[in-house]
């Protein structure tokens, strides 16, 4: 519906999930025996949940009758070929091969690309990416371009990877020690910005010219893509699945969680051309995910993503994914609350460290922040700053580059009255930012402590 003004959920609700509505003094006692920590909060107790945007979406009519036709064969089922179809349409990799979530992706490629002395390059590795990068023994290097990472700054391609820098790194370490390079599209870690054509292509060049394979860490593909139809010179009118032809034709393989833009709760795949990576990878696959027709997933699994991989790329759902985010994102805004911009595709982040000045970087703002969204409203953000980043190996704390609050928004889940209520939650608790106090984590050093620590106010 062109030419108004209301952009709206492009769906109906066919089945509903009630929400228990909380009192604050429930809210208070829930935050103390969770420590603190929204990780260990009962999901049931959480009001709206934007904790991640990963697995937390609805399902279509159409997924939901697609697990009915799944076909649990061992070997060789129908569900692996309509999903390997559904893969190869947008992704015309050589080998497609199945896995449980997008991690285990990682785990696989980087067993056989990593390595003790080897780089891998990247606009930004998520998380569990790098993790599965430094677990193989190699280092992982992001060489974010400057302007992604000032959260004021507004720029349409904030994703996009430093290729001058790209082109030094290789010099230095030598073509031998980098196995590939991963470009993340989107961005999650920093905020979920988009990466370019003009970008991909010139990672591209750089790799061909050294003989390196060029992969995608393509969770929010389809995101990825729909802003560059919006934003980039001359692709205006192209669609989604052509745009995202053209980013696959620019690499080699790719690392996929489908609890992104496969639009499913669960699964992932890794996808390539290389036919002898591809054989160690399946190898791989059977010792810990499965058989290669079904890589640790169920056969309905499969076919909900091979559904979803179509309605993914559909421009009514891109529309309304991108501006819901957008609406919420441009309401703080006009409240006067510090978020890093222009909104990404999946999350809108929180700039805790200018919301709560009076809060050091080591008593976590981000937490504190996101522990008074709670309070307030019910509302589960995540913490992305000195909580998650902060443990150095020897024990230590250093202040996290940033302190941001990432509200993820799940797909097709929440409506724009949920948003709204959002936005109020935000707005109070912002008024009396200034007031929050500090935390500081009582149990001892732990890796990856933000799942696990428990927290106290301090003074
Ligand atoms: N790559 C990116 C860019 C991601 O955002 C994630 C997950 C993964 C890889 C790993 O995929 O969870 O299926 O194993 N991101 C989730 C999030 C957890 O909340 O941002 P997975």
């Amino acid at each position: 519906m062109r030419g108004f003004r209301t952009i709206i959920e492009p769906f109906r609700i066919k089945s509903v999930e009630p929400l228990r509505l909380s009192t604050r003094d429930e809210r208070e006692a829930q935050l103390a025996a969770a420590g603190l920590n929204l990780f260990r909060l009962r999901s049931e107790d959480v009001l709206i949940d934007l904790l991640t945007d990963s697995g937390t979406g609805a399902m279509s009519a159409e997924q939901w009758a697609a697990l009915q036709r799944g076909d649990e064969s061992y070997a060789g089922s129908p569900s692996y070929f309509r999903f390997e179809r559904a893969v190869r349409e947008l992704f015309p990799y050589r080998h497609v091969i199945p896995t449980h979530q997008g991690r285990a992706a990682e785990k696989i490629l980087f067993s056989v690309a990593g390595g003790a002395g080897r780089v891998v390059p990247s606009n930004t590795l998520f998380d569990t990416t790098r993790a599965n990068v430094e677990a193989s023994g190699a280092t992982g290097v992001d060489l974010l371009y400057a302007e992604g990472r000032r959260p004021s700054l507004r720029h349409p391609f904030k994703g996009n990877l430093d290729v001058g820098a790209l082109e030094r790194l290789i010099g230095e370490v030598g073509r031998d020690r980098v196995p590939l390079v991963l470009v993340t599209v989107t961005n999650n870690s920093g905020g979920g910005q988009p990466v370019s054509l003009e970008n991909l292509r010139a990672v591209r060049a750089v790799c061909s010219r050294h003989g390196i394979p060029l992969f995608l860490d393509a969770c929010r593909f389809a995101e990825n893509a729909w802003f560059i139809r919006e934003r980039e010179p001359g692709q205006q009118s192209r669609t989604v699945t052509a745009i995202v032809r053209e980013m696959s034709s620019l690499a080699d393989g790719m690392t996929m969680s489908a609890k992104k833009d496969g639009l499913a709760n669960i699964g992932g795949w890794l996808a390539l051309n290389d036919d002898a990576w591809a054989e160690r990878c399946r190898n791989l696959l059977i010792l810990t995910e499965g058989f290669p027709t079904y890589g640790g997933l169920a056969g309905r699994d499969l076919d909900a993503i091979a559904v979803g991989l179509q309605e993914v790329v559909q421009h009514d759902y891109l529309r309304y994914r991108a501006r819901s985010v957008e609406y919420l994102g441009e309401a703080l805004e006009k409240r006067g609350v510090p978020i890093v911009v222009p909104t990404g595709g999946h999350a809108v982040y929180l700039d805790a460290a200018a919301l709560l000045p009076q809060v050091p970087a080591l008593q976590y703002p981000g937490q504190a922040l996101s522990i008074a969204l709670y309070r307030e409203g019910g509302l589960r953000s995540c913490e992305i700053g000195s909580v998650m980043f902060g443990l150095q190996p020897d024990g230590s704390e250093r202040p996290a580059a940033m302190e941001l609050v990432r509200l993820a928004v799940p797909r097709r889940t929440y409506t724009q009255s949920h948003v709204d209520f959002v936005i109020e939650v935000v707005e109070r608790v912002a008024a009396r930012a200034r007031d929050l106090k500090g935390l500081r984590i009582i149990d001892g050093p732990r890796p990856l402590r933000h799942f696990t620590a428990r927290f106290e106010e301090v003074g």
